[in-house]
């Protein structure tokens, strides 16, 4: 069975209104179809990448080719886990989470994006705090990262309503314009003051050993 061998396939993270699980390669093409309908209005562009600019036919392969890419280069020490959001069995978005030696620094970072037709309807806040859970709650992990640029209010609200607390800025060069991106951080303790999404988790426990969650057994014991 894959999940021997692959248990993400296994893993679901559920929240009032939505399920966030890895894509079985259709629902992948719904997503992609979504990013040909278009993510955000022509004159802004939120990504440092900016890949929404390929033209639609490209746009759609490199949301596929993210997906796969994301997959095949895991590894423990190094990995990026790109969820689909779906909401009544229709898939509306993405949720991605990862991390760099996780099992070391305990921090993980996001990112993430809706349909516009989906947009400004809570999904954003309800799938974020569904990582945040995977992070902190199933992960161990002691803080969160992310970053969004200064005119992307929508991204920066939903993480301040998640605790997170502005953590300096950096610049970049995106459409060849200067860009000023907000860096955020949510420890542990901020995280479970701000919890107000239940969510559950299902299928994490053969995944750990995969995010470098597991405690290293220490040299003196084995
Ligand atoms: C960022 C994104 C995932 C957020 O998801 P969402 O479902 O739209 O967010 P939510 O509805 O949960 O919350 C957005 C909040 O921002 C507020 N907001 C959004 N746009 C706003 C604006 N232009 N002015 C003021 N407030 C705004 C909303 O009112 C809401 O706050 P509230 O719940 O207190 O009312 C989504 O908007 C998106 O996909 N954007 C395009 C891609 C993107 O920017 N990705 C992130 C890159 S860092």
């Amino acid at each position: 069975m894959l999940t021997d061998h692959w248990p993400l396939a296994g893993l679901r993270l559920t929240t009032p209104r939505l399920e966030l699980r890895l894509p079985a390669d259709e629902e992948l093409a719904e997503l992609a179809d979504l990013a040909v309908a278009g993510v955000h209005p022509p004159e802004e562009m939120p990504f440092l990448v900016p890949w929404t600019d390929l033209p639609p036919a490209e746009r759609a392969r490199s949301v596929l080719q993210y997906h796969w890419r994301c997959r095949a280069a895991w590894t423990p020490a190094d990995w990026s886990l790109p969820l689909v959001v779906l909401m009544d069995g229709r898939v509306v978005g993405t949720q991605a989470v990862n991390a760099r030696d996780f099992a070391v620094v305990r921090q993980t970072g996001s990112g993430s994006w809706l349909g516009a037709r989906y947009q400004r309807q809570g999904i954003g806040t309800e799938m974020r705090a569904a990582i945040l859970h995977l992070a902190f709650e199933g992960l161990g992990a002691e803080e969160a990262v992310s970053s969004a640029f200064a005119h992307n209010t929508a991204s920066l609200t939903v993480s301040k309503k998640l605790g997170y607390e502005h953590d300096g800025i950096a610049h970049h060069a995106v459409r060849d314009r200067r860009v000023t991106d907000h860096r955020l951080r949510v420890t542990r303790a901020r995280w479970a003051a701000h919890r107000t999404v239940p969510v559950s988790l299902t299928g994490l426990e053969p995944c750990l050993p995969l995010f470098g969650a597991v405690t290293p057994t220490p040299r003196a014991a084995r």
